[in-house]
């Protein structure tokens, strides 16, 4: 019914199913309110932008590693870093990412900002990766929007309308569910729902914390969602 609290159910399942991610803090940490280091989160957000989590969790470890800070990574020389990213593909996120970080390290004090808006307009950082770092990192209650939560919202709604132009409408719905409480662990735990049980082909409904109130489960739907436009 529309008074179930889809919320709070996603949010008990992530407190027991959570990955075991090396930028997010540990199960203690978390229940004590604690959000992760947002240069840790800036940094797998950008590295996770057009490469999967498997592929990022090495990368991340050797950066963090040899720059724990934004200001070791703002003071590492260009061809450092070049070579460090090696690999990972995509090399202008690289060389904006050395811009951002100079920028946060040289005008900001070493602090990322906390606000969508503002971190908006930071090198290499889009409205996606604002929303992210805003609420993982800041426990802001932003919509954060990525495939794998279009394709949670088009089933959990029934939404047959075609990718992109379903977008606006999926964008709309994930708002109404984003909740004010753990805002951050919110976005993580319909990330790692979209990542581990909705996944694109062969849904683990039977297992899934939201198998009652989902509507393409009741329909029958969910592995043809979401619908994409022919190119
Ligand atoms: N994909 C993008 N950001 C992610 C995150 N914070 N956790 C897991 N998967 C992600």
């Amino acid at each position: 019914g529309k008074d179930l609290d889809v919320s709070g159910v996603l949010l008990a399942w992530y407190d027991r199913h959570a990955r075991d991610l090396p930028w997010r803090v540990g199960p203690a940490d978390r229940a004590a309110g604690m959000c992760p280091d947002p240069y840790r989160v800036w940094l797998s957000e950008v590295m996770l932008q057009q490469t999967t989590v498997a592929a990022v969790r090495d990368y991340f470890h050797r950066f963090t590693a040899r720059w724990p800070t934004v200001e070791a990574l703002a003071a590492a020389p260009d061809e450092q870093v070049m070579g460090e990213w090696a690999g990972l593909g995509y090399y202008a996120r690289a060389r904006n990412l050395l811009k951002c970080a100079r920028t946060v390290a040289g005008e900001m004090g070493g602090r990322f900002p906390a606000s969508h808006d503002a971190l908006r307009g930071l090198p290499g950082i889009g409205p996606y990766t604002a929303a992210a770092i805003a609420a993982i990192a800041f426990d802001q209650p932003e919509t954060v929007l990525d495939g794998n939560v279009e394709r949670v919202m088009a089933r959990f709604h029934d939404i047959h309308d075609p990718l992109p132009a379903a977008k606006p409408l999926l964008k709309e719905r994930a708002a109404a569910l984003t909740p004010m409480r753990r805002p951050g662990d919110y976005a993580q735990a319909v990330m790692d729902l979209g990542a581990t049980i909705c996944t694109p082909r062969s849904p683990a409904c039977g297992i899934c914390p939201l198998r009652d109130p989902c509507l393409a489960r009741a329909s029958g739907t969910a592995a043809e969602l979401p619908k994409k436009s022919p190119k």
